[in-house]
């Protein structure tokens, strides 16, 4: 049956080089094709054109202008000044004009923990925490000593939103007023593969992946949590990772020196370890903010020292990130660039039959949430120190992985 839907998906395959997906159609029930076909007809193909064509392009940064950025370091600031930048960040915080946003909607696959990450349970003090309830901890912390209830939000993704919800449930939110718990999920994206025709999933629809947590922005503004945060009156939103065992989500310092300096956002770093760690770093690109992700740093500018024998570009992303809510709003409404990255993705060909890859067969396109800095002149960046701030569960074994985290807070909180 060829009805004026169908035709119009014909057309927009046609017109965009998808002529598998027309043949792959033909062997789907009338319910099947119904679905692929609402799903087509959602997809931004121009989008997807240039996403394409921005595969076969080569990120140049040397064309770019690139300094160093400046930082403020916490271990230096002074008791005086400390105490005055604690003083503006308690403000906000104690008046309810504060909130947080943790990005959990990634996959974790150095990890190789099959549920979503927040779930995964570091071996602490015997009895173990997950790290969803070691974030948690820090932000009763944080409420007990501002005498708040700090509302938080979770970003997911469409595969992990149900398995974190109910999760969450399951362990009462950890003893967190569940009214302050909001849970909204991040955006997708279609996989390509490196012709760029787009893959067909075992569900029989277009295969589609998470956007990136650059997508952070857009999902609060589109799922309505954004409307949510300015019902209560938040004027300040702090967004970190999931992964990150002693991330501060509550640092009056930072939020102090934000407003001191006068800025929309702000970051806290720490000192890279050597050249060669897996952190983006912060610079000034054209006088803008900016961070260059570990996956496109030249080994050159990674290596290169400056006067005082520090990493010239050194300052470490740790997502640990503050905006105002006018900065979140206004980045929800522009489009951040994507990042493409290689991956094996196993397919349908057109007759229907799976197909999985032994090489890289397709990308995946990510928008980064530092992406937003450099639409703005300036960013307060505060160094802290890695045994306070940073311990990060990345991969399964060695660097970054549930060993040397569980190390680092058991030492913190000695
Ligand atoms: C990230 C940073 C890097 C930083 C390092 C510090 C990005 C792109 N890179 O690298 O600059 O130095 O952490 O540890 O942020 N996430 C989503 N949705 C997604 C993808 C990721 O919510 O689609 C979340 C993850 O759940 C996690 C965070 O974003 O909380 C970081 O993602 P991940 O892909 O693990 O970044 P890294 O490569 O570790």
């Amino acid at each position: 049956m060829s009805t004026e839907k169908t035709r119009q998906v014909v057309e927009i395959l046609k017109q965009h080089n998808q002529n598998h997906i027309i043949k792959y159609m033909q062997n789907l029930t009338e319910q099947e094709k119904e679905l692929i076909e609402n799903q087509i007809l959602s997809i931004d193909f121009s989008q997807m054109s240039e996403l394409y064509e921005s595969t076969k392009k080569k990120i140049e940064i040397k064309e770019n202008k690139i300094e160093e950025i400046t930082y403020f370091d916490k271990q230096k600031l002074g008791n005086s000044k400390k105490k005055h930048l604690d003083d503006l960040g308690e403000r906000i915080i104690s008046s309810g004009k504060y909130a947080v946003v943790t990005m959990a909607g990634g996959q974790g696959t150095r990890l190789e923990h099959p549920g979503p990450k927040g779930t995964f349970k570091l071996d602490v003090y015997g009895k173990g925490k997950y790290l969803f309830e070691i974030l948690i901890d820090n932000l009763k912390e944080a409420n007990k000593k501002y005498g708040v209830i700090i509302p938080w939000y979770i970003m997911t993704s469409k595969q992990n939103h149900e398995e974190t919800e109910s999760f969450l449930e399951k362990h009462a939110y950890f003893g967190y007023d569940k009214n302050s718990v909001i849970l909204f999920k991040q955006g997708e994206l279609p996989l390509i593969d490196l012709k760029g025709k787009l893959l067909i999933g075992k569900n029989k629809l277009v295969k589609l992946a998470s956007d990136g947590n650059g997508g952070t922005f857009a999902s609060l503004r589109t799922s309505g949590a954004l409307a949510n945060m300015k019902e209560r009156g938040i004027e300040w939103v702090f967004i970190g990772g999931v992964d990150n065992v002693l991330l501060k989500m509550a640092d009056t310092t930072l939020l102090g020196l934000a407003i001191e300096q006068n800025v929309q956002i702000a970051s806290k770093s720490i000192v890279k370890a050597n050249p060669k760690e897996r952190v983006g770093v912060f610079c000034k690109m054209n006088g803008h903010p900016k961070v260059i992700e570990y996956s496109e740093l030249p080994e050159k500018m990674a290596e290169e020292v400056n006067s005082n024998g520090e990493l010239k570009y050194g300052e470490s992303h740790i997502m640990c990130n503050l905006f105002t809510i006018d900065a979140v709003e206004k980045i929800s409404k522009e489009p951040l660039i994507y990042h493409k990255a290689l991956k094996k993705n196993p397919y349908l060909d057109e007759t229907g039959k799976e197909i999985i890859p032994q090489t890289e067969n397709s990308y995946k396109f990510e928008s980064f949430i530092f992406d937003a800095f450099p639409f703005f002149d300036d960013i307060a960046i505060l160094r802290g120190k890695r045994e306070e701030d940073f311990a990060p569960v990345k991969n399964k074994e060695g660097i970054d992985s549930p060993k040397t985290a569980k190390e680092l807070y058991e030492k913190f909180w000695k």
